[in-house]
């Protein structure tokens, strides 16, 4: 069982040939609006890799928001609608694949501490992972909480802010990086990833696949040659889908190959949360590609 104190938004997405220079005007070729957000793309890997989960979010009287939640089977009792606009995101996507994403947080710092304690009290006999990103307030107070009922925690480090991620992690089971997050938390704390003593760190490398830090070992997942369309969430859906699959029982190294498979098909295509595939697609995928 697993839940998600998690940012929910509307991207926007600009298909560029390349990114614009500073002061420089281009236009798109095409502008999609996609269901997006760190947390509902894990909630959504998660779920799709036969996990259960329930997702904690808030987003504006949007209609639209709801129907995409319906439309990929996400349990809404926890997703309430409130004053302010949704969280959206600006991103563009070139000709490689690469994105460069801006964020307007809007409703996702609507978290409120009473509902998060009553929420988690729920679920005090499950004692769940309970994942949590940077993009809502609140994270580590959900997180120390967490921690007092005995779950586990999962933080991803991003977007990055090393004071965050600094007061956070001694709460933190299961850390999640990309390599320029690893490298910002290293170079801004000036420690190895051993000094933080925490349980797992999974850092992910684009197209050089994935590492495990556990226990004093790394344990190494290579990635799949791919040619990517769009690699926006492809960080959410290899974490969404190595959780959900550890969660499962399965061991760290199974996960971290699934996880990996999600990922490689997740990227070819466009959009974040929609674009990632289901349990059954990766093990197709990986029946032929390992
Ligand atoms: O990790 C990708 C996500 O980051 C996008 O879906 C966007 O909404 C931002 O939160």
């Amino acid at each position: 069982m697993i839940l998600n104190f998690g940012s929910i938004n509307i991207d926007n997405v600009y298909q560029v040939s390349r990114f614009p220079g500073a002061g420089e005007t281009i236009s798109a070729k095409s502008l999609e609006k996609i269901l997006g957000g760190k947390g509902i793309n894990q909630t959504i890997a998660v779920q799709r890799a036969g996990a259960a989960i329930f997702h904690v979010g808030h987003v504006g009287k949007d209609e639209w928001i709801f129907d995409q939640l319906s439309k990929m089977e996400v349990d809404k009792k926890f997703i309430y609608s409130c004053a302010g606009v949704t969280g959206h995101a600006i991103i563009y996507v070139d000709d490689l694949g690469e994105n460069k994403i801006v964020i307007h947080a809007g409703a996702n710092e609507q978290f409120k501490s009473k509902q998060c304690d009553e929420i988690l009290e729920q679920f005090k006999l499950e004692k769940p992972w309970v994942i949590l990103q940077n993009e809502i307030n609140l994270s580590l107070e959900v997180a120390i909480k967490a921690k007092e009922l005995g779950f586990k925690v999962c933080y991803s480090a991003a977007p990055f802010s090393s004071e965050c991620v600094n007061k956070i992690l001694p709460y933190v089971d299961l850390l999640a990086m990309n390599e320029t997050e690893m490298k910002e938390l290293q170079n801004t704390s000036s420690k190895n990833l051993a000094d933080f003593n925490v349980a797992m760190t999974l850092v992910t490398l684009g197209s050089r696949g994935a590492e495990l830090y556990i226990q004093g070992e790394v344990i190494k997942q290579t990635s799949f040659d791919i040619k990517p369309v769009d690699t926006t969430g492809a960080g959410d859906t290899f974490l969404g889908s190595f959780i959900a699959r550890y969660d499962c029982g399965e061991s760290v190294q199974s996960a971290l190959q699934y996880a990996s498979g999600a990922a490689a098909i997740q990227i070819t295509r466009m959009g974040a949360a929609p674009a990632i595939p289901t349990y059954n697609q990766v093990q197709e995928f990986l029946n032929v590609n390992t």
